[in-house]
């Protein structure tokens, strides 16, 4: 009976590690979106700001929002599309959400 214990321990051992690999690797894939603080123009902002790099490039800066617009208009300039009305959400939520006195 030792034996079939020892073989259940394995199995459960595994069946654990085989989980917390397909959490870690499924959250891996979600973390875009989980990094960015929840707030009016959130979607807009992982829209139009995650094509090309991911939030991390942006949410880790603190600036004014005339520094935010600035960079968004820099960003637009590389490429990034939205209409005035979504830039304009884009600058009032990284300059409320990471931003700076
Ligand atoms: C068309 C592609 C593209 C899109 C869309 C885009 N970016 Fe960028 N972004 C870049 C590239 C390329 C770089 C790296 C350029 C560099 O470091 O000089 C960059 C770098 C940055 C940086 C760090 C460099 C710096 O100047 O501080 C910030 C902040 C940034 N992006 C914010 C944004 C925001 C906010 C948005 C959404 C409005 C956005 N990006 C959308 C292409 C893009």
């Amino acid at each position: 009976m030792a034996r079939v214990s020892v073989f259940r321990g394995l199995f459960v051992a595994l069946g654990s590690l085989a989980v917390s690999f397909m959490l870690s690797t499924f959250g891996a894939t979600t973390v875009h979106g989980q990094d960015l603080p929840d707030g009016p123009g959130k979607d807009i902002v992982l829209k139009v700001c995650t094509p090309c790099h991911g939030v991390s490039e942006f949410s880790a800066k603190r600036l004014t929002r005339a520094e935010w617009d600035e960079k968004v208009d820099n960003m637009a300039a590389r490429g990034a599309r939205a209409s005035d009305e979504e830039f304009d959400l884009i600058v009032k939520y990284l300059a409320k959400n990471f931003g700076k006195e």
